[in-house]
């Protein structure tokens, strides 16, 4: 039974005081092997699309595996926002009823805090026929447009407008159609996808993105009784359904927060098990660890990392998926700066996401920008100091610098890492890592 009365951290309360006092920082004393194993949790980035899919039918959708993090409460505060009845009283549960919605708006306060907002687009379209959601307009990592997303809904029969910065869209039943995404988009497509599976007749998303969370996204929507096949290919063809019943199902486990285990494992000269982790999730970050010299081996619980005495540098280029996801980018430019020899990284999915370089350098590292490109001279040693990131694997990316630092590193505005990481300094300091969170 969902109750009414919602938890704490996600009544309409105020939002608390941020000032620079009220931030959390990391302390770090770097220079230890991480050595043991740690749980990964529930994926971030498929937890979101799959809230968001909860608004596509009645009745009461259990998720589990749900990961204890800042988006995720972010989102389950904007369907309760919209009336939406939430319960997440049960550690890693969460129960969602979108019977009772009164309100189909996401406002600019709440999408420009989490982008993942626009996901509530396509199934509030595909079963209320109306939504109104702000732009999201840039962030720290790039301009980041939702063009490919409004295309396809309009596609799919939707009536888009933009209204004083918001996309207010109106649908009576959506019509399947054939659409081709010009650029590769995760949200894009997922946005399109829970839009399809309420239309009426057949769907075919082709370029549709390959990652690991659409699959996720898909098998959810199938427990809701959703025709879909190809997912996790380029084509996903959809047959739409009258009505879905509510899900059950168990969000996939984080491969990013795996990957970012597995990086610090091999950086630190380690030897960790990542509990949970799917080596084929990691794509082609899997292959580049191991040209840099770790071993990487699937066991039954989920995959091993050692690291060599120091790693050899090697080149990178970003890709979506199975390339090297954009979101290890950071990780594996830390793990560069102390490799021996040079290595070259190209960014190619978003155009600003060199944010850490600056911090890694007052940490010591030898990078060069240029464009797209940086060039990292690998050095023996980098040295403690006061860092702080504007994004989540930046921020991301200086914890794991910071480990092998010599002497002390805080690293300051760790609210972006809540975003996305669950208790990072304490599965690190389960893996001897000398790491402690604090009030500034
Ligand atoms: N793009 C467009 N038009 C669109 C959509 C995207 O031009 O309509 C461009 C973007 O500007 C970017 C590229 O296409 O240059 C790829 O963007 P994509 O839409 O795939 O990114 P996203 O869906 O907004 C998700 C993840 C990101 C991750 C990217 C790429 C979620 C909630 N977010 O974002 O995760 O970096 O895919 O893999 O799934 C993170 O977790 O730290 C994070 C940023």
């Amino acid at each position: 039974m969902i109750t009414r009365t919602l938890p704490e951290s996600i009544a309409y309360s105020k939002p608390k005081p941020r000032g620079p006092e009220a931030m959390d920082a990391l302390k770090i004393k770097g220079g230890k092997a991480l050595k043991g194993s740690v749980r990964v949790g529930g994926a971030k980035n498929a937890a979101l699309p799959i809230i968001a899919a909860t608004l596509l039918a009645e009745g009461e959708n259990t998720i589990t595996n749900m990961p204890a993090l800042a988006d995720v409460d972010t989102m389950a505060k904007l369907l309760a926002m919209m009336g939406a009845e939430v319960d997440k009283r049960e550690k890693g549960v969460l129960r969602i009823a979108t019977d009772k919605l009164k309100d189909f708006e996401a406002p600019y306060d709440l999408v420009r805090t989490m982008r993942a907002s626009v996901l509530v687009l396509g199934p509030l379209l595909a079963r209320y026929g109306q939504c109104r959601v702000s732009l999201p307009g840039g962030c720290a990592i790039g301009a980041r447009p939702i063009d490919q997303h409004l295309k396809g809904l309009t596609a799919l029969g939707a009536d888009i407008t933009l209204v004083h910065g918001y996309v207010e869209a109106k649908a009576s039943r959506l019509k399947g159609t054939t659409f081709i995404f010009d650029v590769n988009t995760v949200t894009g497509t997922e946005n399109v996808l829970m839009a399809a599976v309420l239309a009426r007749g057949e769907t075919v998303l082709r370029n549709a993105a390959l990652e690991p969370e659409v699959v996720d996204l898909a098998n959810a929507l199938r427990s809701m009784g959703a025709e879909i096949e190809g997912d996790g290919t380029t084509d996903i063809r959809v047959v739409g359904r009258e009505g879905l019943s509510p899900m059950k199902h168990a969000v996939m486990p984080d491969r990013i927060e795996a990957g970012t285990f597995a990086a610090a494992a091999a950086m630190s000269g380690g030897d960790v098990l990542v509990e949970g982790g799917v080596l084929s999730h990691l794509g082609a970050v899997a292959d580049k660890l191991r040209d840099a010299g770790a071993k990487l081996t699937q066991e039954a619980g989920g995959y091993r990392v050692i690291g060599p005495k120091r790693l050899k540098a090697i080149d990178f280029t970003t890709a979506p998926y199975p390339g090297f996801a954009t979101d290890m980018q950071a990780q594996l430019m830390a793990a560069m700066a102390v490799a021996e020899g040079s290595s070259v990284v190209r960014e190619t999915v978003f155009e600003n996401r060199y944010m850490h370089v600056p911090e890694m350098t007052r940490l010591g590292a030898d990078i060069t920008i240029d464009g797209n490109v940086a060039v990292v001279r690998g050095v023996e040693k980098l040295m403690g100091a006061t860092v702080m990131a504007t994004d989540l694997r930046a921020s991301a990316s200086l914890v794991l610098s910071g480990l092998v630092a010599e002497g002390e590193t805080v690293v300051r505005r760790i609210y972006h890492l809540d975003r996305g990481y669950a208790a990072l300094e304490k599965k690190l300091a389960g893996l001897g890592a000398e790491i402690t969170r604090f009030s500034e």
